[in-house]
């Protein structure tokens, strides 16, 4: 292989040297998926390997946290003051950001008791982590149905310089640019972009396909025409939320009143595993029944937005709910339903891949 040299001369005497690998261009870019259950925050390549239900911080590249953000004036009369979580302080109140529990579905978006407190919670986990109080491109992303009406409103509302507390520490954050695009195309861009936000070989980036993003409360339909957002991109009102409570509805029958707490369901969702009076119960079976009770609503709402799914090439399915509905998608379709790696992480993985397209563009 060929090496370059380099000749540098101090005094008399001159040294050959390699020369120094320059710099990592200091592209600082990330992609921040406000989702209603669980807010994703990716900031590197690493793919997060965790699939565990609670707060989650891999060092260097993401971070994961309950949705659920409360007023410390509600925090302390509703008892969740040990409630797992964050504190976030800033002139206008304090908030508890991160535990799971029930989450308000109703909460409009970007008010300070919804999305701010969770953007200042995922900034500052990443200033921990990385050292760097400046974000030079955030992406991120709206469901379907909202994107046109909240698209501008979040890019504002998500671009400046932020001062809150963290805990007891002192915040001081800049985002220089930000862009929002719908939810699920991120999913799709983590599928057909290299970490460098380059276009991978897949033939899929030319053809129409679906991306069926299952989430908490709601479930995205994106269907990107040769990897162009389409406008009969829908929202189906439906999400692995239901299943929890049917999860939950079952458990108490089949163990005689015995009531999951809102924030234990996620684990159990994804285990199968109760932990009930000191032993680890199997409930893998119930789990089964509570998606196949739901999955009939799914299925009969994609009917209305798509007559037929063979006009696709094939569907990738993301969002939480992949891991476990992907073979009930496929069951109803011949078309090739795939299930992409790091589902609930994939449109934040794939905003902050479109955000490296952007940059490099
Ligand atoms: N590997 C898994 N196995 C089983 N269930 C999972 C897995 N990963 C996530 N889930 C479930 O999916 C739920 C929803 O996850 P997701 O992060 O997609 O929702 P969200 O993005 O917050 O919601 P929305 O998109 O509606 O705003 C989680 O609460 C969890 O119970
Ligand atoms: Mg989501």
């Amino acid at each position: 292989m060929l090496k370059m040299t380099v000749k540098a001369t101090i005094g008399s005497r001159t040294f050959s040297a390699i020369p120094p690998a320059p710099p990592a261009h200091p592209k600082r870019v990330a992609g921040l998926d406000l989702g209603f259950v669980q807010t994703k925050f990716v900031w590197g390549t690493r793919r997060p390997q965790y699939s565990d239900a609670g707060i989650m911080v891999d060092p260097g590249n993401t971070c994961k946290f309950g949705s659920l953000v409360k007023r410390r004036s509600e925090v302390a009369t509703e008892g969740l003051e040990d409630a797992e979580g964050y504190v976030i302080v800033d002139e206008h109140g304090t908030w508890n950001v991160g535990s799971k529990g029930s989450y308000d579905f109703t909460s409009e978006r970007l008010t300070r008791d919804s999305d701010l407190p969770k953007l200042y919670t995922a900034l500052a986990l990443f200033r921990q982590q990385t050292g760097s109080s400046i974000i030079d491109l955030l992406v991120s992303g709206l469901p379907v149905d909202e994107y046109s009406q909240y698209r501008g409103a979040l890019q504002q509302a998500l671009t400046g310089d932020f001062q809150f507390g963290f805990g007891s520490q002192q915040m001081q954050i800049s985002v220089k640019k930000v862009a929002v695009i719908p939810q699920a195309a991120g999913a799709f861009y983590d599928y057909g972009l290299t970490d460098d936000g380059k276009l991978t070989d897949s033939p899929l980036l030319r053809e129409t396909v679906l991306v069926f993003d299952i989430g908490g409360k709601t479930t995205d339909g994106c269907i990107m025409e040769k990897s162009k957002y389409s406008q009969d991109s829908f929202t189906i009102r439906q999400g692995i939320w239901k299943v929890h409570n049917e999860l939950r509805k079952l458990i108490a029958r089949h163990y005689r009143g015995f009531v999951l707490a809102p924030s234990e369901v996620d684990a159990v969702m994804r285990t199968g595993i109760l932990n009930i009076g000191g032993t680890q119960e199997d409930v893998t079976h119930l789990r089964t029944k509570a998606l196949e009770t739901h999955f009939p609503a799914i299925r009969d709402e994609l009917s209305v937005y798509v007559d037929d799914l063979r006009r696709f090439s094939a569907i990738l399915v993301a969002g939480g709910g992949a891991a476990l509905y992907t073979p009930y998608i496929q069951s109803i379709t011949s078309v090739p339903v795939i299930q992409l790696s790091h589902a609930e992480y994939s449109n934040a993985s794939g905003y902050r891949k479109y955000g490296m397209l952007l940059m490099g563009a």
